[in-house]
């Protein structure tokens, strides 16, 4: 039989949740990076769904960064190290040397400290605790539209500042800190983002975001309290949205499982709730636009 009447089963999707996340199955990454077709399919389902999971993809580091890279180019994280041989496949491993090693236990988009947060991420599991270790991911688009129509009127036009320093650098010697800073100054995004594929409106403020920048007019502030009081306030209920389960998913890993994530919609959470022990995660972040 010539290789083109060779037809691949069709890729069945599993809704995980009403709110956001599908499992896929029938497919392979592997294929999917060589292929224009498959990796299309699965682009067009990463924005319906807006994180999708995989089980037994036990595929190799360069076949995940290479179906990584047909979202667009890789970045390294300035904390966390790279695999020394594939630049962008960033190490989130966890061991029992390091028990108190516990930074990403934390709702968060990833790396909103930059002026361009990343697009996405791949994320494929190495090794993981038998029970425990789940990550979680929430729809921000759905939190945005079910806030109430004051607090949308409120946030029209508010801004905000996210820190890496203050969140990865706050742990650092001072010296550290300052130049992580110096490296990665605090960017500025709308509190309300538009998607810029779906056209939604995203809620994007979250464990990176320190405060709001243009919140202190006439209108907001009186005086100085007031500017403290209602600023804070307003941005911790905004941060809270993810918390809300009603907007989440939750995913059991298992080795060689992978999650594809739109991060310019969604939050996510990595359960900190296991002993001790291996956790081996391996992420190839995408880079994203500047937001608008
Ligand atoms: C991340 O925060 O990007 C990693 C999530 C995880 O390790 O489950």
């Amino acid at each position: 039989m010539s290789a083109s009447l060779v037809t691949r089963p069709a890729i069945r999707v599993e809704p995980l949740t009403c709110a956001l996340g599908a499992e896929i199955k029938g497919i392979s990454l592997a294929d999917a990076s060589r292929s224009d077709d498959l990796f299309a399919q699965i682009k067009a389902l990463l924005l319906k769904h807006k994180v999708l999971f995989l089980r037994d993809q036990d595929i190799s580091r360069a076949e995940h960064v290479a179906f990584a890279r047909r979202f667009g180019e890789l970045e390294d994280h300035p904390v966390a190290g790279s695999d020394p041989e594939h630049p962008g496949l960033v190490r989130i491993y966890k061991s029992p040397e390091a028990p108190n090693d516990r930074y990403e236990n934390s709702w968060h988009t990833d790396a909103t400290w930059r002026e361009k947060p990343p697009m996405g991420a791949v994320l494929r599991c190495i090794e993981c605790p038998a029970v425990g270790g789940d990550t979680m991911w929430a729809n921000m688009a759905l939190a945005y539209e079910n806030l109430p129509a004051h607090i949308k009127t409120q946030i029209a036009g508010l801004r905000a500042r996210h820190s890496i320093e203050a969140t990865f650098g706050a742990a650092m010697p001072i010296e550290n800190r300052l130049a992580l800073k110096a490296l990665y100054p605090d960017a500025e995004h709308p509190v309300v983002r538009t998607h810029p594929e779906t056209g939604e409106k995203v809620l994007f403020v979250n464990g990176f975001t320190t405060h709001f920048t243009n919140f202190h007019t006439p209108a907001n502030v009186r005086v100085g309290q007031d500017y403290t009081q209602g600023m804070s306030t307003l941005l911790q209920y905004l941060i809270s949205q993810a918390m809300i389960p009603e907007y989440q998913v939750r995913w059991r890993w298992s080795p060689h499982s992978v999650a594809i994530w739109d991060n310019r919609c969604t939050q996510h959470y990595a359960v900190m709730d296991y002993a001790p022990c291996h956790r081996k995660m391996e992420r190839a972040g995408i880079m994203g636009d500047a937001t608008y």
